[in-house]
């Protein structure tokens, strides 16, 4: 049977520019949060034209010894040039990044997933100690 992991595609970010990056600051704890940065391209910027591009992040987090993830939030990116004179002529293109906070007194594993509009999902982790 095929599943749906056999869709997700992941690699170093630095040299393969689907993969999203997960950048924390900020620490677990009742009284603070943690900030989780995802952006796409970040090294090696990735297209942004109407004809391909990426269309949504989406962040989960899975607290240690836990089976469920939690699903964090999701950020769609849906402006890519489009306009009523065609394709590529708006100039307003949607950045694929975006910042979601987290509170949580447990460590865990963030994951994202990432979606480009022809090249798939692609998806990376990174832990909160
Ligand atoms: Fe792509």
């Amino acid at each position: 049977m095929f599943e749906f992991k056999d869709l997700y595609q992941s690699a170093d970010w630095k040299k393969e520019k689907h993969v999203p990056v997960i950048e924390l600051s900020g620490k677990i704890g009742k009284d603070s949060n943690v900030s989780i940065k995802v952006s796409v391209g970040k090294e090696i910027q990735h297209p942004n034209t109407t004809a391909h591009h990426i269309r949504w992040v989406e962040v989960y987090f899975l607290p240690d010894g836990e089976k469920f993830p939690y699903e964090i939030g999701r950020a769609e990116f849906t402006s890519h040039g489009e306009s009523a004179q065609g394709t590529d002529t708006s100039a307003v293109y949607s950045h694929p990044e975006a910042v979601l906070n987290l509170k949580t007194e447990k460590p865990g594993v963030v994951l994202s997933s990432s979606y480009c509009n022809i090249h798939g999902l692609w998806q990376s982790s990174k832990e909160i100690k």
